[in-house]
């Protein structure tokens, strides 16, 4: 499709992007407040953000600059990854305006557009505009159209005009296929960077550099030596005051289409040619195609667990269960828990089952892949049979970033015992520095125009389609419909999750 992007030839020192403005839709949400902002300060704190950035909160509220600001203060002081320096908060909180409009008033654009010309000819943002829409999937279409009548939808005077999307892309892939037309209305392709934070964390960053530049890993990358591979993340928190938005979503929409399969991806693509976005995004989009779809409700009774936390207890403090939660349907069939077998189904994953996890109320939070080898012949030293005498390499996502090697080594002294031990590499130590928070990652990214951790139209869509008739399935639409499994809030999911491992003759890593 495009070039490669000159931003990451080789990997090497990217060149810092030019200031720009970016205009942030739902500036009084939640997300503004524990990330977007906290993410422009620290790559200010950095010396990151491009000198001279301006920040713009577009939101319906009437607030001045100044009350928006202060809000923003509090939030960056109670969100921020690194201790608030007073001396920068001067200079930082003085790129921070408000513009108060409903999303579909057409005065509120008009005014937009003036204010963004009035911010490049004092501040030198050169016509560089970056959108970000974090609200409400309905509200997509509504901005993006309004920024194309008021000419928001190109750079001026030689700058650029982008779009930062946030999740949830849709419900399903008819739903997708709207939003991306909409937008598509308004930006190219290159301009919308439809945003995975998963991908812009350090340790899913490290999956390519891991494969791709270690010669060691990538000639026993495949089904030849890898039993199977598992993709857990867990957390401990529940629905947390998001039911409105949960009930219509569930584990499954709300962190397999997205964060887990772009994992997924990453793990099992082929090499790109080279780093460029599209290289990239192609190679991903091919592991999407070869999903093995589940095409009625006996293939996902036979391949997929939904579960739902019932009460229990969280590091021994007692919560209570999902139906019980406030704005929650006491008879909801929402699931707070997925468990899942998955199969890719081309030459190199023949046959190697992909086991995808992830659950809210779960008894630690945390993100990791396993890649589970198979065994050493049964001889020698591995007569005895146990699960212990398989390799595995194990990527932690979060928290405690790093890669670990399980291999087997022999424990002192005469007699010949044989135990497994971890060579274990963690980010933290071994940098003796903290990662950026993806959102730093990504936004910065955005702004100099590199869409490689971005998903790309073709994989949004792609990857519901694999999704749909298991969510299908649960509605009853496909056959009768699974049911729903319960678990103690702070277990590791219902038993059934075990049981789909158990039937395959294996186990999950333990949380
Ligand atoms: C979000 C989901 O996308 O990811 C949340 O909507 C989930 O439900 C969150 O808690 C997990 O992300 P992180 O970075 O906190 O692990």
């Amino acid at each position: 499709m495009s070039d490669p992007n000159p931003l990451r030839e080789g990997l090497t020192a990217r060149p810092q992007p030019k200031p720009c403005t970016v205009v942030i839709f739902g500036a009084t949400g939640d997300l503004t407040m524990r990330k977007l902002l906290p993410a422009l300060y620290n790559l200010a704190a950095d010396g990151d953000l491009p000198p001279k950035t301006q920040i713009l909160g577009f939101a319906r509220r009437p607030k001045t600059d100044e009350e928006w600001r202060k809000e923003m203060e509090d939030a960056v002081r109670k969100f921020s990854r690194q201790t608030v320096k007073d001396e920068l908060w001067a200079s930082f909180g003085q790129t921070i305006g408000y513009h108060q409009s409903e999303f579909h008033d057409d005065d509120g654009y008009k005014r937009l557009a003036e204010r963004l010309d009035q911010i490049d000819r004092e501040h030198g943002t050169g016509g560089r505009r970056l959108f970000y829409l974090s609200v409400a999937p309905d509200q997509f279409g509504i901005i993006v159209e309004r920024l194309k009548k008021f000419g928001l939808h190109e750079g001026k005077d030689g700058g650029w005009a982008r779009v930062i999307v946030e999740k949830p892309f849709g419900t399903d892939s008819a739903s997708a296929h709207r939003l991306n037309e909409q937008i598509a209305g308004t930006f190219p392709e290159s301009s919308i960077y439809r945003i995975d934070h998963f991908l812009g964390k350090e340790t899913a960053q490290n999956i390519m550099v891991l494969r791709f530049a270690n010669a060691i890993f990538e000639p026993i990358w495949n089904s030849r030596y890898i039993d199977n591979i598992q993709i857990t993340a867990g957390e401990t928190l529940g629905v947390e005051g998001r039911a409105g938005y949960y009930e219509t979503s569930g584990a499954l929409r709300d962190m397999i289409q997205n964060h887990l399969t772009q994992l997924l991806c990453l793990v099992a693509m082929e090499p790109p040619t080279d780093l460029s976005a599209d290289s990239v995004r192609g190679e991903k989009v091919k592991v999407l195609r070869s999903l093995r779809p589940m095409k009625d409700s006996a293939e996902v009774n036979e391949n997929v667990v939904r579960g739902q936390y019932a009460a229990g207890a969280i590091q021994g403090k007692p919560v209570p269960d999902y139906r019980t939660e406030k704005n929650v349907n006491p008879e909801s069939m929402t699931e707070t828990f997925v468990a899942m077998r998955v199969f890719v189904d081309n030459w190199r994953w023949a046959g190697v089952p992909f086991y995808v996890r992830s659950g809210k109320r779960m008894p630690k939070s945390g993100a990791e892949i396993a890649i589970q080898f198979k065994r050493a012949p049964g001889v020698l030293f591995n007569r005895q049979d146990g699960e212990s005498s398989g390799n595995s390499l194990v990527i932690r996502i979060q928290p405690d970033e790093g890669v670990a090697l399980k291999m087997q080594a022999k424990l002192p002294g005469g007699a010949l015992r044989i135990e497994p031990v971890k060579m274990d590499f963690q980010y933290g130590s071994s940098f003796g520095r903290p990662s950026p928070e993806a959102y730093e990652r990504l936004i910065l990214d955005a702004m100099g125009g590199d869409a490689t951790l971005f998903a790309r139209r073709d994989e949004v869509e792609e990857a519901w389609k694999f999704v749909d008739p298991i969510e299908e399935s649960w509605a009853g639409k496909r056959g009768p419909a699974p049911k729903m499994c319960f678990y103690p809030s702070g277990s590791a999911g219902p038993d059934e999750s075990d049981e789909l491992l158990a039937r395959d003759g294996r186990q999950w890593r333990r949380m």
